[in-house]
This record gives C-alpha cells, sequence and structure tokens, in this order.
C-alpha cells in the first residue's frame, strides 16, 4: 500500500494509537482469573468516566449495531411507539433496525443536513398527551453527514414539557471526541462502541445505562439472550463476563481510557473541535460546499465535503489513495457519489490534519477538480492564530 503509514482519514475506524497497540500485544489470559477480574473492574470503572456518568456500562463484544440491538431489546416491547429523527444514513439503519423488532417509529424527516431539532421533537412530545412515545432515539453525530445534534437541549426540550420517555442516543461516533453527559443529560441508554474516539479496534460495543432504563428492562417484552443486561451485570460486578470477552481489547480499552484521561476530557474535545475548524476553513478556501448546513451542529469529527456537479466523490477518493495512500470516507446511501468525508478524530493532531488536506488538496489538483489551491494555507493559518497554552507564544527578540 506505498510507503510510510497509510493515513486512515476515514471516521472511524480510526487510527490506533501505538500506545493501544503495545497494551493489546499481551497473551491472552483465563477470562475466570483474578488477574481478568482486575481488568474487568478497570475497564468497566473507567468507561463511566468517558461517558460521564456514574451509573452502569456493559460492554458486549459486538460492533456498534450489536449495542443498538442491546439498547432496544432491553427496554422496549412489540408494538411500542418511539420517536426518530433522520439525521442520515445512520439514523435510519437504527429506525430500520426498530421496525424489525416491531417497533412503531415516529420518523421526523430530515434533509441530511443537520442535526435533529429540538424544536421539532418538544413539538411531537408536547402533542403526545396519552404518552404512547415511550423513547426519543436520536444519533448524537450522524457520521455519514457531519452533523452533530444538540442532546442537552433535547433534554431540556423533554423536561419541558413533562413527557416520560426514555432517551436514547447512539455516541457511537461521538464518544471520547465530542463533550457528551450521560448522566447530565439524563440519557437513559448511551451506545456506543470501540472504533472511533476510543481509538480501537472494532469489536466492543458499549451501553451506558440509567436506572430508570434499567427499571424498563425488569418489565418490557422483548426477547433476548446474548444482550441481555441483567445477565451482563451479575458477573460485572466482580470484573468478569457472561461469556469468554474480548480479553485483548480489553487492554486497549484500559490504555486508550488512561488516555483520554491524561489529556483530560475537555482538552480532547477543544482539540477536536479545533481541528475541525481548521478543516472547515480548508474546505471553505477550496471553494467547496461543507454538507452541513447548521453550524451550530457542525462535526468536531468530521466534516463532509459535497463534490461539485458532475464529479463523482468515489472516483475522487480513488485517485486520493491511490496517489497519496490516504483512505477519505465515503458517501453513504443517499449522499453515495456525492460527498466524501475526512475523518479527524481519536489520533489526530495539527500535523496530522495538514497532512490529510494536503492529501485533499493535492487529490483535487491531480483529479482535475475545480477548486481554489491554498485550503491548506488556510487551515495553516487559522491554526497559528490560535496557539495552544499558556506560555506566550511569540519569541522575544535577543541581542545577541
Ligand atoms: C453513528 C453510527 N451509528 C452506528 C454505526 C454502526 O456501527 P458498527 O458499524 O460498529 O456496527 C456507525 C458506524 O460507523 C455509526 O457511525
Amino acid at each position: 500500500m506505498g510507503q510510510g503509514r497509510h493515513f486512515l482519514q476515514i471516521p472511524g475506524p480510526s487510527p490506533v494509537p501505538d500506545r493501544v497497540l503495545r497494551a493489546m500485544d499481551m497473551p491472552v489470559i483465563d477470562h475466570r482469573s483474578a488477574e481478568f477480574a482486575e481488568l474487568g473492574r478497570t475497564v468497566l470503572e473507567g468507561a463511566k468516566k468517558i461517558f460521564q456518568t456514574s451509573g452502569p456500562v456493559v460492554i458486549f463484544p459486538s460492533s456498534g449495531t450489536g449495542a443498538w440491538e442491546a439498547a432496544i431489546v432491553n427496554t422496549l416491547s412489540p408494538g411500542d411507539k418511539v420517536l426518530m429523527v433522520e439525521t442520515g444514513h445512520f439514523a435510519t439503519l437504527w429506525r430500520n433496525m426498530a421496525k424489525r423488532w416491531g417497533i412503531e417509529v415516529d420518523f421526523l424527516p430530515g434533509d441530511w443536513r443537520r442535526g435533529a431539532d429540538p424544536g421539532a421533537v418538544e413539538g411531537k412530545l408536547a402533542a403526545d398527551t396519552s404518552h404512547a412515545i415511550k423513547a426519543v432515539m436520536i444519533v448524537h453525530n450522524e457520521t455519514s453527514t457531519g452533523a452533530t445534534s444538540r442532546i442537552g437541549d433535547i433534554r431540556v426540550a423533554m423536561d419541558r414539557v413533562g413527557h416520560p420517555a426514555l432517551l436514547m442516543v447512539d455516541t457511537i461516533s461521538s464518544l471520547g471526541s465530542v463533550d457528551y453527559r450521560h448522566e447530565e443529560w439524563k440519557v437513559d441508554v448511551s451506545v456506543s462502541c470501540s472504533q472511533k474516539g476510543f481509538m480501537l479496534p472494532p469489536g466492543l460495543g458499549f451501553n451506558a445505562i440509567s436506572q430508570k432504563a434499567l427499571a424498563a428492562s425488569k418489565t418490557n417484552k422483548m426477547p433476548r439472550s446474548y444482550w441481555d443486561w441483567e445477565e451482563m451485570l451479575k458477573p460485572n460486578a466482580k470484573g468478569f463476563f457472561p461469556y469468554t470477552p474480548a480479553t485483548n481489547l480489553l487492554y486497549g480499552l484500559r490504555e486508550a481510557i488512561a488516555m483520554l484521561l491524561e489529556e483530560g476530557l475537555p482538552n480532547v474535545f477543544a482539540r477536536h473541535q479545533r481541528l475541525a475548524a481548521a478543516t472547515r476553513a480548508a474546505v471553505n478556501h477550496w471553494g467547496l460546499e461543507v454538507l452541513c448546513q447548521e453550524p451550530k451542529d457542525f462535526s468536531p469529527v468530521l466534516t463532509a465535503v459535497l463534490m461539485p456537479p458532475g464529479y463523482d466523490a468515489d472516483e475522487f477518493r480513488k485517485v486520493v489513495l491511490d496517489n497519496f495512500n490516504m483512505s477519505l470516507g465515503s458517501g453513504l446511501s443517499k449522499v453515495a457519489g456525492k460527498v466524501f468525508r475526512i475523518g479527524h478524530l481519536g489520533e489526530c493532531n495539527e500535523l496530522t490534519l495538514l497532512a490529510a488536506l494536503t492529501g485533499v488538496e493535492m487529490g483535487l489538483a491531480v483529479a482535475g477538480v475545480p477548486h481554489r489551491a491554498g485550503g491548506v494555507d488556510a487551515a495553516m493559518k487559522f491554526l497559528e492564530e490560535r496557539p495552544k497554552g499558556n506560555a506566550p507564544a511569540r519569541l522575544k527578540v535577543v541581542d545577541s
């Protein structure tokens, strides 16, 4: 695949830091041993800090889709009504899954260019005076479009109308990259996975669970076995799992949590916002259009870029891959061929980003896509004008 490191600039899986790779490079241990229990307890406690909750977090050996299913089957019953918002491809897939479980979904239509509108959610809930809606299910960061939904505002809207629905949130591509507060926002189930903000390979799915969701799981009528929270929580209390866990991914998780906490979550979130803003500076300079049209919803994790009419995004991505050994994210379903996505999450810093943007800009030139050169300079200028740290950035000139 060419020399040097492949640039994996898709919005997940994100590159795995060397520190995490080294942490996983361990012999597999007995998952019934005291040594494993210590690891289990550490990651189950540590994950709570990343979800910003004091309640239980369960970890499945699964992709994010499995954790979506766990959220549904542990809380809802066939025939239940839920409210979802069409923010993009992933909201649509979660809706499809809910329907397959016999859930009646009121799917607020969207144009794939913004996050969920808290006002529209409030209107639907206010009209539901009989409280037929059992859950509001939102994708926090819509990875297909690069738009983030304001979950705190949605919680405020739900409280304002006093609606008792559960709030379930897909944090699959936001957790560990975008500020997310499971407890403060009274989210009932937060769904996530390992291969995005946690900077791990794919293979772990997460549910952070509120007491209200736990209570719902005691009476709901959905059949389940593998995904059953109760089966998981019992052995978790001592650091164990009900079946063979993904031991080496848990070693990686322990390291990834340590890295996020060492940097400090507020710094992690600020870094992502800064890199995203620098990316938009480049895209705007190129004269291309960012898919997300609502500045409040711009994603800190990825930027989806619209190709000029007549130019195919997938052919462009191939030019970039063939020439510069960099993978960009493809457009999914409705926007296939129309957008490419630049991931700037996880193990990403100023120089990684600038190299990625350089690859995009050179790709535009090689592919003959109309654009204004100098987007990378615009991103550099953005970053230069906002130096990090408390020390004065400008050097004093001293007489020699
Ligand atoms: C927002 C969102 N939800 C759900 C999924 C599905 O997760 P997985 O592919 O791990 O099953 C993804 C995957 O990219 C995603 O970005």
